[in-house]
C-alpha cells in the first residue's frame, strides 16, 4: 500500500489545473466516492494490525495533500477568472446539433455495402424524357405495363416526365459507357400515387446494374445475398419469387427472412418473409436499345425503395413520418450508424 500511496504522491506533485475541466478530472480521479483515495481507505481496512499505524499515517497525509492541491487549484482558477474579467462558470450558448435523416442513413448504408462489392455510384436527372424512363426500358407507348408506374407529366410536353425509377440512370449509363459496367443509382423518384401509410408520391430508390460478358443469374443471387446479410444481419436468408418487369427477363422479387423466424410478428404477417426489392436479368432488347451487343454481354439489374428498407430496419409503421419533419421522430435516429 505504501508503494501505491507514494505513486499517487508522485503523479499529483505540483498539480495546477489549466481549466475547470481538468480540476474536475482531478477530483473525480482521486477525491470522489469512487476515487483512488477511497479505494485506498477500503484497502486499509483489510491489512494486518501491525501495518496499520504506518500506513494509516501516510494515508492521512495523502488525503490532506490531495485536498490541499484541489483547493489550491480551485483558488488559482478563480483568480485567473477574476483577472480576465470572465465568469467561466456561466453556461455556454447551446448550439442545437442536427442529425442525419433516417433515409439518408439507410441510403448511405446501402451505397456503402455496394461500394465495398465494387460498384460505383451514378447520378442522373429527376426530370426526364419518356425514352429514358419508359421506352428504352421496353415499356411501349400505351402499354398497360406503364400503369405499374403512373407518373407526373408536364402538360405542355407529355414527353417530359418526373422519373418513376432510377432505371432511367441505368439507360443513360449504358448509352455512354462501354461495358463492363458495375454501378448503383441512388436517387429521388416520383409516382402518381395516393399518399397512405404504405406509399408516397415521392420516395427514394437505389438501383443497381452489372453488365459484362457471361454475367449470370447466379451472380445476381450471390450479390443480393451478400447485400441482404450486410444490411439485415449475417443469418439472413433470401428468397426469389418469379415476377414481371418489362426490362428484365427473367424477373424476380426478392424477400429476406424476417428476424422473428416466421414465429409470428406484425412486420412479416406470420409469413417469415419480407419483400425488399425487384431484380432480374437485363432484357436483351434493352441492351440493344442502349447500343450494347446482347450476344457479347449480359447483365443483371435490381432496384429497391429506400423508405421500405428503412421501414423494415427500424420497424416504422407509417411512411408519411419520413416527410413530416417532426423532430420527436427524427431525434430517435441520432444514435443510429
Ligand atoms: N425499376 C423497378 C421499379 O422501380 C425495380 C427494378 C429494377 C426491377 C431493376 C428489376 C430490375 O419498380
Amino acid at each position: 500500500m505504501l508503494d501505491k500511496i507514494n505513486q499517487i504522491r508522485q503523479e499529483t506533485a505540483g498539480f495546477t489545473p489549466g481549466s475547470p475541466a481538468l480540476l474536475e478530472d482531478f477530483r473525480l480521479k482521486y477525491l470522489s466516492k469512487k476515487g483512488l483515495l477511497n479505494e485506498l481507505f477500503d484497502e486499509f481496512k483489510t491489512i494486518g494490525n501491525e501495518q496499520k499505524r504506518e500506513v494509516g499515517k501516510s494515508l492521512n497525509e495523502l488525503k490532506n495533500e490531495l485536498n490541499e492541491l484541489f483547493e489550491a487549484g480551485k483558488r488559482s482558477l478563480e483568480g485567473a477568472e477574476q483577472a480576465s474579467g470572465m465568469d467561466l462558470s456561466l453556461p455556454g450558448d447551446p448550439v442545437a446539433m442536427g442529425s442525419r435523416h433516417p433515409i439518408s442513413l439507410v441510403l448511405n448504408e446501402i451505397c456503402d455495402i455496394f461500394t465495398r462489392l465494387g460498384f460505383t455510384i451514378a447520378d442522373g436527372p429527376e426530370v426526364e424524357d419518356d425514352w429514358h424512363v419508359f421506352s428504352a426500358l421496353n415499356f411501349p407507348p400505351d402499354h398497360p405495363a406503364r400503369d405499374m408506374q403512373d407518373t407526373f407529366f408536364i402538360e405542355k410536353n407529355p414527353d417530359i416526365v418526373l422519373r418513376t425509377h432510377t432505371s432511367s440512370v441505368q439507360v443513360r449509363v449504358m448509352e455512354k459507357t462501354p461495358p463492363p459496367i458495375r454501378m448503383i443509382m441512388p436517387g429521388r423518384v416520383f409516382r402518381n400515387e395516393a399518399i397512405s401509410a404504405r406509399s408516397h408520391c415521392i420516395f427514394h430508390q437505389v438501383e443497381g446494374l452489372y453488365i459484362a460478358p457471361k454475367v449470370s443469374f447466379a451472380d445476381l443471387k450471390q450479390t443480393l445475398l451478400a447485400f441482404a446479410r450486410e444490411m439485415f444481419g449475417e443469418h439472413t436468408e433470401i428468397r426469389l419469387r418469379p415476377s414481371y418487369f418489362p426490362f428484365t427477363e427473367p424477373s424476380a422479387e426478392m424477400d429476406v427472412s424476417c428476424s422473428c423466424g416466421g414465429k409470428g410478428c406484425n412486420l412479416c404477417k406470420y409469413t417469415g418473409w419480407l419483400e425488399v426489392l425487384g431484380c432480374g436479368m437485363v432484357d436483351p432488347n434493352v441492351l440493344k436499345n442502349c447500343n450494347i451487343d446482347p450476344e457479347e454481354y449480359s447483365g443483371f439489374a435490381f432496384g429497391m425503395g429506400v423508405e421500405r428498407i428503412a421501414l423494415l430496419k427500424y420497424q416504422i409503421k407509417d411512411i408519411r413520418m419520413y416527410f413530416e419533419n417532426d423532430v420527436r421522430f427524427l431525434r430517435q435516429f441520432t444514435q443510429a450508424l
